[in-house]
């Protein structure tokens, strides 16, 4: 079953004949970008001189609410607040689990202000919440895989950081340095397909970080540069559909070969502030 000689062959056989791939009900929480555009310069992909418009990036932001609604998440809503031109990346907003919320705590003064309005909005939505020592981008940087908390260092989310996490949830934290300016944020290196299974742009990575990847998780998908520089890599999905950025093409056939659905979406306007799918989108777990 596992001698196919072709890439074509096993895309035909697994893809075809994979029936494992359950749903998770996935709830998560969005921010309409409302008031998005680019002001500054706190990651690479960011150029306030090139203009932003806020009527594209409204539509582009709908279609992936549109598609988790379709796929039977249920999306909640954070208002947007004026002046706040990143508060679209709710991936950022904090990170939950048991039913607790650990605040975020931003590197920069541009999204300072995002950090209490999440922990309001998750203290009267149900969590327990936690508020932040240490600088922290919350899901930006924390991912939930197999039971441990894989954590990203290096540009934003500090180390202590880390050791907060493991004193709030009773997880194993994996600390993963980053070192490609490009991918700052851990979710824009790596995504989660579902419980067991992760992909990820290898040179993203310190040779610490790639080592324990290679350990952990040794069927992985490799991603490539090209893929990655579309933030292909900053996906979702429920462990049977993985909603991706539709340029990001050898990365869905790669999906498509391990028996994964794929939904290609176009957010190149949230792109102009460095963010993809997975920027947009938080987690909810109570
Ligand atoms: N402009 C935002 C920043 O630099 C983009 C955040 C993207 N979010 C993410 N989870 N990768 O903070």
């Amino acid at each position: 079953a596992h001698t196919a000689t072709t890439a074509h062959t096993e895309t035909m056989t697994s893809a075809a004949t994979d029936p494992t791939r359950t749903p998770v009900h996935k709830t998560v929480l969005m921010c309409r970008p409302e008031h998005f555009t680019v002001t500054s310069t706190i990651n690479v992909w960011m150029d306030p001189s090139k203009p932003t418009r806020t009527d594209v990036a409204l539509a582009q932001w709908q279609t992936l609410h549109d598609a988790y609604t379709r796929l039977g998440y249920d999306v909640e809503l954070i208002d947007p607040i004026d002046g706040l031109d990143d508060m679209v990346y709710a991936a950022n907003g904090g990170f939950t689990l048991d039913g607790k919320a650990y605040g975020a705590k931003f590197t920069y003064a541009e999204r300072i202000p995002e950090g209490p309005a999440y922990m309001e909005w998750f203290g009267a939505n149900g969590f327990e919440v936690h508020e932040p020592e240490h600088v922290n981008e919350g899901e930006g940087d924390m991912l939930l895989s197999a039971g441990a908390i894989l954590a990203g260092h290096g540009f934003r989310t500090s180390l202590d950081s880390h050791d907060e996490l493991r004193g709030i949830f009773d997880r194993e934290v994996v600390s993963l340095r980053l070192v490609d300016p490009r991918f700052y944020h851990l979710d824009t290196a790596m995504a989660i397909l579902d419980g067991d299974n992760i992909a990820y742009l290898p040179a993203a990575f310190d040779d610490a970080g790639r080592a324990e990847l290679e350990r952990r998780y040794p069927d992985a998908i490799l991603v490539d540069e090209a893929d990655a520089s579309v933030l292909g890599l900053n996906s979702f999905g429920d462990g049977r559909t993985m909603v991706i950025a539709q340029r990001a093409t050898g990365f869905e056939r790669q999906l498509r070969s391990r028996g994964y659905e794929t939904i290609g979406l176009d957010l190149s306007e949230l792109l102009l502030g460095g963010g993809g799918i997975k920027c947009c989108t938080l987690e909810l777990r109570r």
